[in-house]
């Protein structure tokens, strides 16, 4: 891309041709199965062992759960619609250009809905388990909360732009979601036992909506929002335009 010229899209769209509705129902499957296994995994752990989930095992099970299943939805789809998979992220290609308003309002409906499904089939398969809401351990603050979802978030959306959105490296191919669903992993075993560590909006909407529990939930969406539209801006002003 020469220096000076001008960008209509970005790359990243540039990349997937297929039209809005066709996108938006690839993220919604991909985030279907990205959060039937997450949340499908801690309530398994909870089946095997009730409070098993706050134990260490129960972390790593969920944050081995969470790494396969977003490496997996990403891999999928990242070829058709971007591979967002969440709300943040598609603020994060928002804020950067990356995207059209009236796609990314197409993708946030079509990621709240595939994880509200995958919420209502896991109460249906399971007999009326319900996915709990994420919440802050003992002693967290909602501030604290909120400084862990932004620094995530921001590292989420920081790789997706670097391996998905960077121009430079798109010979990543298949490593580029596996970098990121690392960093998803490495995050969950790093804020879960203090607030969950959703990182997406998505992922914190469809267990509160399925088990009515509001406590909290705008620091899910205002943490991973902005962590994510930092991350769009600085990856944008700093590298994308350097090239
Ligand atoms: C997307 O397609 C390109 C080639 O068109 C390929 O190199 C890349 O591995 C694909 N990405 C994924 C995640 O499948």
């Amino acid at each position: 891309m020469g220096i000076g010229m001008v960008r209509e899209e970005g790359e990243w769209s540039r990349k997937n041709e297929s039209d809005d509705l066709t996108a938006a129902l690839a993220e919604f499957i991909s985030t279907l199965m990205f959060v039937f296994a997450g949340e499908g995994a801690s309530m398994a752990i909870e089946k095997l062992a009730t409070g098993g989930s706050a134990t260490p095992a129960g972390l790593v099970a969920v944050a081995l759960a969470r790494t396969f299943a977003l490496f997996v939805a990403i891999s999928v789809s990242a070829n058709i619609s971007g591979g967002h998979i969440n709300p943040a992220v598609t603020f994060g290609a928002l804020m950067g250009g990356q995207i059209t308003l009236l796609r990314g309002i197409m993708y946030w409906i079509a990621q709240l809905l595939g994880s509200t499904v995958a919420c209502l089939l896991l109460k249906f398969a399971t007999n009326g388990m319900t996915s709990s809401a994420y919440s802050l351990s003992a002693g967290v603050g909602v501030w604290n909360a909120f400084v862990f979802e932004i620094v995530m978030t921001f590292g989420l959306v920081y790789t997706v732009y670097a391996t998905i959105a960077d121009p430079r490296n798109a010979g990543m191919g298949i490593m580029a979601p596996m970098a990121i669903a690392f960093i998803v992993g490495a995050n969950v075993l790093a804020g879960g036992a203090f607030d969950g560590a959703s990182m997406n909006p998505a992922v914190s909407f469809g267990p509160a909506l399925v088990s009515w529990s509001w406590e909290n939930q705008w620091v899910y969406w205002a943490g991973p929002l902005i962590g994510g539209g930092l991350a769009g801006l600085v990856y944008e002003l700093f590298f994308i335009e350097k090239i």
